[in-house]
C-alpha cells in the first residue's frame, strides 16, 4: 500500500534550535500513528510544516504522488490535510455551526465572485456545506448547540469543535494535535470513536498524545520524536519496551 502522506529527510532550524532534523515519516490509508515524544521535541512543529504554516529549509513533502511543500496553506487543505490544533483555537463570537461553515473546503463565503455571478449554486453549496456541518455536528454530539455562540462551549466540547472543522475539509490525512489533552469520561469516548471512524473511512490519522494507555488501545504504530528526530518508528508495543525511550520520554516529561 502506497502513502497518502510522504516526508522525506524535513529540515528546519530556528536560530540555533533545530526543530526537524531529517525526518522521514510515511502515513498509510486506514492507519492511526501515534506521534509522541517529550515537550519541545518538534511535534507541533512538524505538523506546521506538513500544513504549510512553517516553511522547511530542506526536504519534501508528498501528498498522493503531488509534492505540496512550496504550496500555500490553503491550497494544501484543498489536497486534503487536516488538523486540529494543540490550543484550541474556535471563533468564541460566532456561532458554532458557523465555526464549521468556516473550515468548509468549497465554501462559497470565501469567494465573494462566485456568490455575485452563480447565486444559485452558491445557495445550494451553502444547504450542502451546512448539512454537512449538522452531520458532523451530530457525531461529535453538539448538535443541540449549533446555534450558540462558541464562547458558551466547555473545554471538552471546544476540542470536538475543533475535531468536527478539521472533519469539515474531508482530507484524507487527518493531524490530530493532542485532541485529548485534559479530556476525559465521555468526550474522550467521543473523539475516540471519531478517530477509528475516520481510520475505518480510509483516513491516514496522526496523533500527538501523551497518554500512553490511549496510543497503545487506539495506535497501531508509534513513532517517538526527541530534539527534531524520529528515533523509533514501529509498532507501539515494540516501542514501549525500548528502554532508552521510555527513559528519554518520562524523564523529560517528569
Ligand atoms: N516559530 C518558532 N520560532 C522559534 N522556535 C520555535 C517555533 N516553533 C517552535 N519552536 C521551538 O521548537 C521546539 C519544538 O517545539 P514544538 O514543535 O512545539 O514541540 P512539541 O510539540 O513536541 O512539544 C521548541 O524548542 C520550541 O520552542
Ligand atoms: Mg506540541
Amino acid at each position: 500500500m502506497s502513502a497518502i502522506l510522504q516526508v522525506s529527510g524535513l529540515t528546519k532550524r530556528f536560530g540555533g534550535i533545530v526543530v526537524a532534523d531529517d525526518i522521514t515519516l510515511g502515513l498509510l490509508p486506514g492507519e492511526v500513528v501515534g506521534l509522541i515524544g517529550p515537550n519541545g521535541a518538534g511535534k507541533t512543529s512538524l505538523f506546521n510544516l506538513i500544513t504549510g504554516v512553517i516553511k522547511p529549509d530542506a526536504g519534501r513533502i508528498v501528498m498522493d504522488g503531488v509534492r505540496i511543500d512550496g504550496l500555500k496553506l490553503s491550497e494544501r487543505a484543498k489536497l486534503g490535510i487536516a488538523r486540529t490544533w494543540q490550543h484550541a483555537r474556535s471563533f468564541r463570537s460566532l456561532t458554532v455551526l458557523d465555526n464549521l461553515l468556516l473550515g468548509a473546503r468549497d465554501y462559497p463565503g470565501d469567494s465573494l465572485l462566485r456568490t455575485l455571478l452563480q447565486p444559485g449554486i452558491s445557495r445550494r453549496m451553502d444547504m450542502e456545506a451546512e448539512q454537512r456541518a449538522m452531520l458532523l455536528l451530530e457525531r461529535v454530539r453538539l448538535a443541540h448547540k449549533a446555534h450558540d455562540l462558541a464562547a458558551e462551549l466547555s473545554y471538552g466540547q471546544q476540542k470536538l469543535l475543533g475535531m468536527a472543522r478539521a472533519l469539515m475539509s474531508e482530507g484524507a490525512c487527518l493531524l490530530l494535535d493532542e485532541p485529548m489533552a485534559a479530556v476525559e469520561g465521555r468526550t474522550y469516548a467521543i473523539m475516540r470513536e471519531v478517530i477509528e471512524q475516520e481510520a475505518h473511512r480510509g483516513q491516514a490519522v496522526c496523533i500527538v498524545e501523551h497518554n500512553v494507555g490511549f496510543i497503545r488501545d487506539l495506535c497501531s504504530r508509534g513513532v517517538f520524536m526527541a530534539a527534531g528526530k524520529v528515533l523509533a518508528d514501529g509498532p507501539v508495543e515494540e516501542l514501549m519496551k525500548m528502554k532508552d525511550l521510555t527513559a528519554l520520554y518520562f524523564g523529560a516529561a517528569a
